[in-house]
């Protein structure tokens, strides 16, 4: 837990890659935000995230949930696994398992998840996909506070980038990365400060109610350029 003057204390919660996880090391790296993260706790073993955070001298832990006989049997073990580390905060980093109303309710108003699409549109999988069928001319990524609903807690800041004619749901995902890596740093350093907070379910930010999430956009010219991944592919 926090004590006075000492930085924030953060668990991570990760199932896949960890580039959120990268960018949020990386921004408290580079002192952009007071926090510190006792723990990586990823529910798949292996995976590219528990290798970022033992780079970064990160303790990891892995529960596998597939050796739980149920939902709330896994969700008991996370939880008692995660106050082994007496988190202010808990981000959820591309953590890919439903969790438990009881889970959640241990830590409303200090849990974070990062979801890829504008809440409310395409709550749940394959946002981007299906971005794509219906036509929508811009798409993003939003940061929440966690409610037992999924994908449906207070958003506290969107980031948005256009849909181009030739996307695909690899290059779309790509341009909504890039947003994500900005955006979820940025509302964990509110946290960090005591800037944010959730009261009656809606987000205060700097002591007033939020009407509508912060709104940001990529820079111009980074917005529709390809990533270099992409730039190597089209050659
Ligand atoms: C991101 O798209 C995030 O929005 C979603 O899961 C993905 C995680 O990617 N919740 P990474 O593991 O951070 O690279």
């Amino acid at each position: 837990m926090q004590g006075i003057n000492s930085p924030v204390s953060v668990v991570v919660l990760v199932s896949g890659s960890g580039s959120n996880l990268q960018a949020i090391l990386d921004a408290i790296h580079g002192g952009e935000i007071k926090a510190c993260i006792s723990a990586v706790i990823s529910n798949v073993p292996d995976v590219y995230a528990l290798q970022r955070a033992q780079h970064a001298n990160i303790p990891t832990r892995v529960l596998d949930h597939t050796l739980y006989d149920n939902r709330e049997a896994f969700d008991a073990a996370l939880q008692q696994c995660i106050e082994g580390y007496q988190p202010d905060l808990v981000v959820l980093a591309g953590f890919m398992r439903l969790l438990t109303p009881a889970f959640v309710r241990q830590y409303q108003g200090r849990m974070l998840n990062i979801h890829p699409s504008l809440l409310p549109r395409f709550r749940g999988l394959h946002t981007h996909q299906r971005a794509l069928d219906q036509g929508e001319t811009s798409h993003g990524a939003s940061v929440h506070f966690v409610t037992p609903d999924l994908d449906s807690g207070p958003v506290v800041i969107q980031g948005i980038v256009p849909v181009l004619k030739e996307d695909t749901q690899d290059s779309l995902a790509q341009r909504v990365f890039k947003v994500e890596h900005v955006i979820y740093p940025r509302a964990i350093g509110w946290f960090a400060e005591g800037r944010l907070a959730m009261r009656d379910h809606q987000v205060v930010l700097d002591g007033e109610l939020l009407k509508q999430p912060v709104l940001y956009s990529l820079p111009v010219g980074e917005d529709t350029a390809l990533s270099e991944s992409e730039q190597h592919e089209k050659k």
